[in-house]
């Protein structure tokens, strides 16, 4: 009955009618929201911080998957945890304390991922695997939406899949940049479990409906 995730990110959605965007994935098969918060100096992009997320919160029936592109993101997670996050993933490369930073996105009551940019190696989470409730892999150069998914991504996907496995985790992977109905089900069958996607289903005629297939793609 394992069943994996959709997480529709609110990057590419009609900032004019967030609500509307928001009720579309209350109201469709996705199980998270995934909310992109950029600093304009760990990536080369600003996004949006706590009013827009909180603004979300109001009308969001399902968790808020909040995904940290912040220098030094353990100065903000107590803020992040008050406007609702449920899920917070903070980069590798962004906080020199790794561990401290996840007690403290627990200790503010959030599940903690870790993020991985596309060439640091998964054998860096070999010690901290069982602090991680998700890892996700950037399949893409983090900082926008509509960008080419990289297909380095699916070796990446079965090393940390096998180091998950090899020390009986249920840690989630979750994958994050380029990800469509060509490339979601190889994903899963990698062993991915959570599918952001964007432009994908934003730019599509049918939200909704293209929601539905990814999670049908992504449990075959
Ligand atoms: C980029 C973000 C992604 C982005 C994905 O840095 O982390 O979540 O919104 O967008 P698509 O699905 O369009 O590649
Ligand atoms: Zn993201």
């Amino acid at each position: 009955m394992a069943s994996n995730l959709i997480a529709p990110s609110m990057l590419a959605a009609d900032f004019g009618n967030l609500q509307r965007d928001v009720e579309m994935v209350n109201n469709s098969e996705a199980d998270w929201f995934h909310i992109d918060v950029m600093d304009g100096h760990f990536v080369p992009n600003i996004s949006y911080g706590m009013p827009v997320i909180s603004a979300m919160k109001k009308h969001a029936t399902k968790p808020l998957d909040v995904h940290l592109m912040i220098e030094k993101p353990e100065r903000y997670i107590e803020e992040f945890a008050k406007v609702g996050a449920d899920i917070i993933t903070v980069h590798h490369e962004s906080t020199v304390h790794l561990h401290r930073t996840l007690t403290q996105i627990e200790n503010a009551g959030c599940k903690a991922g870790v993020v991985l940019n596309l060439t640091t190696p998964v054998s860096v989470l070999e010690d901290i695997l069982p602090k991680c409730y998700m890892v996700l892999l950037m399949s893409i150069n983090p900082g926008f939406g509509g960008q080419k998914f990289e297909d380095m991504t699916y070796q990446r996907v079965k090393k940390l899949r096998k180091m998950i496995d090899e020390q009986g985790l249920d840690t989630l992977i979750e994958i994050d940049g380029g990800v469509t109905d060509k490339n979601i089900a190889q994903l899963a069958e990698a062993g991915a479990n959570v599918f952001v996607a964007g432009s994908h289903v934003f730019k599509s005629e049918n939200p909704t409906d293209t929601i539905s297939n990814l999670k049908r793609l992504a449990n075959n």
